[in-house]
């Protein structure tokens, strides 16, 4: 089990949403219920140090915000890190804070190399390594399922999308684990700053090597393509990289990690899944939207509008939060209840609209594989220590979960 502080409505006027800790060391359900029912269109103050934001928190209001790129742009950045810096230099390059004709035609480039068709034999490898990796934890009796498990599964994948050798993966995976969330409380912005430019320089060196060198991997696809009539220069290449493993990485472990916390925090849906009366399809679905591990993500307002009948000015930023649109009871049936069977399941997991998850299946291939692989591998497992939370006001779900399992 999790311990973590509840937080009450009534110390809502003092919470600032945009704190990492808050996000790791509490529970805020109370707290989205309560701005669902009477304050669904937020807003959270400025501080010393960065401005004030909206924050969106029902699913209606939310999906109404990530469809409308036109008069919710990504370009001002799609975190509020960035949001709340001024902006992301990213922005018209990357695809997820790219918008309007450009956003479409680099999506399109990108997608070709997300199709079910070339994933199969990326999916196929992850079968393989969660068995492997489930069949060392077994035959050791512990694990910590984050990093002796989740941690070699996304990575990898990504790792073979992007033609990334072998002998880099561990360097790799240690620079995005600090880019992004943090494992750590009191780790700084500036550690984050140093691990991202590591990232960008390691992946402007792949580039240069790809460009001349004919492999058949998503460097090499970019390389060759064009967007509206133009190549895609070297910075392109290198940025859309780094978001790739980015968006990719952190957040598919957690919500693997998250997955074995949720069964043994609910042992009436471990046997479910054992049984079989809840199949592998629909337990992905609402482990997706259990975990959340993407908490927000963060808009700009082109101009003078309107959410859910609530007045933004031009120029303000807007948060949609994900955490709390999943459990809207306007939309899900008992929210706060996790069941493996239930259909539908309209989460906001992998956002909504045109800047919808691009890796969606391939991160679903993930979670599927990871639960069939604890259902068909493992009779038994426990928890042995406390799970760790990851610190961000993006990133959420256990960073370390110490665990005993038997064979099944
Ligand atoms: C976009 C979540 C896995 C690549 C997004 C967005 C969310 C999200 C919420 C929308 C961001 C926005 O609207 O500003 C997740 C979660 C994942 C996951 C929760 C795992 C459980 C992956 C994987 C990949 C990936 C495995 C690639 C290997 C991307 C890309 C975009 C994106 C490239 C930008 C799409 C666009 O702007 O058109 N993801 N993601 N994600 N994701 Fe994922």
């Amino acid at each position: 089990m999790t311990t973590r502080r509840t937080i009450a409505p009534e110390e809502l006027d003092t919470l600032n949403l945009a704190d990492p800790r808050l996000h790791a060391e509490s529970d805020l359900s109370a707290v989205w219920r309560h701005l669902r029912e009477h304050r669904p269109v937020h807003w959270n103050p400025a501080t010393d140090t960065a401005p004030g934001f909206w924050a969106v928190t029902r699913h209606a209001d939310v999906t109404s915000v990530y469809r409308d790129s036109a008069r919710f742009t990504s370009e001002g950045g799609n975190v509020l890190e960035t949001l709340l810096a001024g902006g992301d230099s990213a922005a018209g390059r990357m695809l997820a804070i790219t918008d309007g004709a450009r956003h479409a035609g680099l999506r399109r480039v990108l997608m070709s190399a997300f199709s079910p068709r070339v994933l199969e034999p990326i999916v196929e490898s992850v079968r393989r390594t969660v068995t492997r990796l489930l069949g060392d934890a077994l035959e050791k009796g512990t694990c910590d399922f984050a990093a002796d498990v989740a941690a070699g599964i996304p990575l990898g994948s990504i790792c073979d999308l992007l033609g990334v050798p072998d002998r880099d993966r561990a360097y790799v995976l240690s620079l995005t684990s600090s880019a992004l969330g943090s494992h750590e409380a009191d780790s700084t912005a500036a550690d984050a700053w140093i691990a991202k430019n590591e990232i960008l320089l390691y992946f402007a060196n792949l580039a240069r090597d790809r460009r001349d060198s004919g492999h058949a991997d998503i460097i090499a696809l970019l390389a060759g393509s064009e967007v509206n009539g133009l190549p895609l220069d070297d910075d392109e290449i290198m940025l859309n990289c780094y978001s790739l493993i980015l968006g990719g990485d952190e957040t598919a472990r957690l919500s693997m990690v998250g997955a074995a916390l949720a069964l043994l925090d609910h042992p009436d849906q471990w046997q479910a899944l054992k049984r079989g009366d809840a199949g592998i399809d629909t337990a992905v679905e609402e482990i997706l939207r259990w975990t959340t591990p993407a908490l927000h993500s963060g808009r700009t307002a082109t101009t003078d509008t309107e959410v859910g009948g609530h007045p933004i000015k031009a120029g303000e930023i807007v948060t949609v939060w994900n955490a709390s649109a999943n459990h809207d009871e306007r939309i899900f049936d008992a929210p706060g209840e996790l069941r493996l069977d239930r259909t539908p399941n309209k989460h906001v997991t992998f956002a909504y609209g045109p800047h919808f998850c691009l890796g969606a299946y391939l991160a679903r291939a993930e979670i599927g594989a990871v639960l069939a692989g604890l259902r068909d591998l493992v009779a038994e497992m426990e928890q042995t220590g406390p799970a760790k939370p990851v610190y961000s006001n993006f990133l959420s779900g256990p960073s370390a979960l110490p665990l005993a399992l038997k064979a099944a």
